[in-house]
């Protein structure tokens, strides 16, 4: 088994819609599901491609209510390429497996360059066999390009050979099945333009309402001489090219695509970009060397690595596919982190809270990508103001849902499949993507030491957010604490008390205390800018002593609620009943989408106590067992050193992973109580993608939430990598079924750490030519490491050895 491949054996329709985003191939600029070029949209394929930050909006009527979606749009497909023989049908695969023409099917991703490998041997009705071999990049090179190499061979027989390349504008957004009742028509049909040389095509369309300008062309090659004819009609360009096949000889067909927007730098106008870019590319193997080189740079960046290789190969897939999502080629864009990445069409390609897992790992490689992350968030700040003052408060409230322009894109309603009914969506309430985001920016502060970026662009954010939760608060005198009412933390099965009407929880503990940390927080950031810039950042936010005494007073008095020894999720969960899980398990085996089955049987998760996903636990996720224990001594809670496993032993229990973000933070938090059941968690979510074919979802889209997390995980939790006051702190705790983990990573404008961690030791080097030493902090020892050298310590069973030992 390879490391670097992700290998299928045989054509399976039922799992064809999984392997499509598996072998999605992007740039992040744009992603072409791995699909297959002569089959259109029909149920089992769906040749998406997206752009990054291309969104479109559509009116739509859903259970009885106005509503309006935006969406990721789906752009023109630019793969179409089939084949035939003298008057024989064209090639289809499913026919193919249905009348057991198709001999062979083999399909292949190789990770480390990015390329896509599929080899057929088919017969057609007459009897005519033919080899296929094709290859497929889309170049992290050039980010507007993509290629598509086919290579014919007609074993038994010669003739004419019919080949169409085309270009399909005629797409809609259809990839969710239970989005496909609304309007997804998103783009413009428009008459091809005349063909502006023999191998060329050119496709025009605009988006409906954000007037996006589209140009996707096409320059297709024929190894042998052909005849060409042109074809067109509205939205659809194609060419038929004939050659004459020789038995045994190779035909091969390459077809080079651009993709530009009226969103792009330097480009006058999208269509003329886009024939330009075709004309002018080089051939297939030109692409793919370049695009390789492209892809080792990455993998040099990302160097992770366990001896393990079925981990391994997930992981490099989870890596991969983050690239390919949020590569370096976003900087300039303006975009977001797509929760589904660019990979279908699920959650519309809206940007959620998501970056809080995926921004870790980018950070100590790509800070420049993560600072671009960071900088969709600062853009829409405005909006995000609007927002808040809408709804009368002071600072600015970010939507749970962000699209194009940042105003709240959650839905009005849902759809339980299980019931058939619309549902009124409450998730808006989840404030504490707000938090989120400052939390962000404060962390890539820390890791990377960027005050320039934190003084122009992060502490504002910080110190909107906080503003927003200060003013958020309502006090009560009784018991001298601030609360936060109506809200809902990240667990989304619960969002109203049973039996009342009004949606929204008080107190949800996560929200409460990270508030609490964000306000202590915010200050600091204010407090490490240069002088002149804190007075600037002042006057310009109008921040006033008395409101910075208000985020003291908040800091220091918000209300956390407590049931049993443990922190409640929200003021009154311990009064919930207990869910009979046993028989829910029994009845329904999966319970994953609880509150899909409740609801169905007239029952709400509402009533018990029982969680989609990790909501107080992820208090322990973003905060350090230091940061966490400070808030709660700040805010007068005392507690003993129990409460953390108390309370993930309390929860775990609870909650059934319903969405994959969950199992991942279980994961961590066992890491630090039960190495051994963490490991099993952990291999369930590495491996929920890959065999996820039970779920269902994948095939629209990854959850690249969980994978880059899966990836964090190993970085920040086995290996322990933090990064907290200028120093680099390590605290590995290795999996015994772990032999060795090796990291290279970059902190602080350092490049070249590597770190190792054995069972029995940990070791540092900091690679030679570096421009000043760095600091580890290690258990109570400080140590600084010179350019060209290195550290190491005993580690007992993957662990530091305990203090005095
Ligand atoms: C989860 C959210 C997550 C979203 C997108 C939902 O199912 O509940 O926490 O942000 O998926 O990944």
């Amino acid at each position: 088994m390879s490391r670097w491949v992700l290998a299928y054996d045989g054509y399976d329709p039922a799992t064809e819609g999984l392997r499509e985003a598996l072998c999605t191939l992007g740039n992040g600029y744009v992603a072409t599901r791995g699909a297959a070029p002569e089959s259109p949209a029909d149920g089992v394929h769906y040749p998406g491609t997206y752009v990054a930050g291309c969104y479109d909006r559509l009116q739509a009527e859903i259970g009885g209510l106005h509503a309006d979606n935006a969406d990721l749009v789906n752009m023109p497909n630019w793969l179409p390429l089939t084949f035939r023989a003298e008057d024989g049908e064209w090639f289809d695969p499913d026919a193919a497996l249905k009348e057991d023409r198709l001999l062979s099917y083999r399909q292949e991703l190789d990770l480390r360059r990015g390329v896509l490998t599929r080899l057929v041997r088919v017969r057609d009705r007459a009897g005519r066999t033919f080899r296929l071999a094709q290859r497929r990049i889309v170049s992290m090179d050039d980010p507007h390009l993509a290629a598509l190499e086919t290579t014919i061979v007609a074993e038994d027989w010669s003739g004419a050979l019919h080949i169409r390349s085309a270009l399909d504008g005629r797409v809609a957004n259809a990839g969710v099945e239970r989005y496909r009742g609304l309007p997804g028509t998103h783009l413009t049909r428009e008459e091809p333009p005349p063909q502006s040389g023999p191998e060329l095509l050119l496709l025009r369309a605009s988006t409906v309402s954000s007037k996006i300008g589209i140009g996707v062309a096409a320059r297709t090659r024929v190894s042998v001489p052909a005849k060409a004819s042109r074809l067109a009609e509205a939205g659809w360009a194609a060419q038929d090219l004939t050659v004459d096949a020789e038995r045994g000889a190779h035909v091969t067909v390459e077809k080079v695509a651009a993709v530009f927007t009226s969103r792009d730098r330097a480009v006058e106008e999208a269509g003329e970009a886009a024939l330009g870019a075709a004309a002018g590319a080089g051939g297939f193997d030109a692409l793919l060397e370049r695009h390789t080189l492209a892809w080792n740079r990455l993998w040099r960046r990302c160097q992770l690595s366990v001896d393990h290789v079925e981990v391994q190969r997930v992981l490099n897939l989870h890596i991969f596919h983050l690239l390919q999502t949020v590569s370096e080629h976003i900087v300039d864009l303006d975009v977001g982190v797509p929760a589904r990445g660019l990979h279908g069409e699920a959650y519309r390609g809206h940007v959620f809270w998501d970056e809080v897992f995926i921004l870790p790992f980018l950070t100590m490689r790509f800070p420049e990508i993560a600072r671009a992350l960071l900088m969709y968030r600062w853009r829409r700040l405005p909006a995000a103001r609007r927002a808040a003052a809408d709804a009368g408060r002071r600072g600015a409230m970010y939507p749970w849902q962000s699209a194009a322009d940042g105003r709240e894109e959650t839905q009005l309603v849902h759809l339980n499949p299980r019931s058939g009914r619309w549902l009124p969506d409450h998730t808006h309430l989840q404030r504490h993507v707000g938090l989120t985001i400052a939390l962000n920016v404060w962390r890539f502060y820390e890791a990377t030491g960027d005050a320039e970026f934190l003084a122009e662009y992060g502490a504002e954010i910080m110190l909107e957010v906080a503003r927003f939760f200060a003013d958020l608060t309502v006090y009560d005198h009784s018991t001298d604490r601030y609360g936060i009412r109506g809200v809902m933390g990240p667990d989304e099965y619960h969002d109203a008390y049973p039996g009342r009407d009004r949606p929204g929880l008080d107190d949800n503990a996560y929200t409460n205390v990270l508030a609490a940390w964000l306000l202590e927080r915010a200050l600091e950031a204010l407090a490490v800018l240069p002088e002149d810039r804190r007075g600037e950042l002042r006057e310009r936010l109008a921040l006033t002593r008395e409101e910075i005494t208000r985020f003291e007073d908040v800091a220091r008095k918000m209300y956390v609620p407590f049931h049993a020894g443990v922190i409640s999720q929200f003021e009154g969960y311990g009064a919930l009943e207990e869910l009979d899980w046993a028989r829910y398990r029994e009845r329904y085996g999966d319970i994953r989408r609880l509150d899909r089955i409740l609801e169905a049987e007239g029952d709400s998760p509402n009533r018990y106590k029982a969680s989609k996903q990790a909501d107080v636990l992820m208090l322990f996720y973003v905060l350090s067992p230091g940061e966490l224990d400070a808030v709660l001594r700040n805010l007068g809670y005392e507690h003993g050193p129990e409460l953390a496993a108390r309370t993930i032993a309390y929860y775990l229990p609870r909650t059934c992973d319903g969405s994959t973000l969950s199992s991942l933070v279980h994961a961590w938090l066992l890491a630090y109580t039960d190495g051994d059941e963490a490991w099993d968690v952990f291999l369930d979510s590495l491996f929920t993608d890959i065999t996820g074919i039970q779920r269902g979802t994948i095939a629209e889209g990854i959850h690249l939430g969980a994978m880059a997390g899966t990836v964090d995980l190993v970085q920040r939790c086995h290996a322990g990598v933090r990064t907290r006051g200028g120093a680099l702190r390590l605290e590995p705790r290795l999996p015994s079924a772990v032999g060795e983990l090796r990291l290279g990573l970059r902190y602080r404008g350092h490049w070249g750490i590597d770190l190792t961690c054995r069972q029995d030791l940990v070791r540092v080097a900091l690679r030679p030519g570096a421009a000043s030493p760095i600091r580890i902090s290690y258990g109570a020892e400080d140590i600084e490491i010179q350019p060209g050298a290195s550290w190491e310590s005993p580690l007992v069973a993957g662990r530091p050895p305990p203090a005095g030992g």
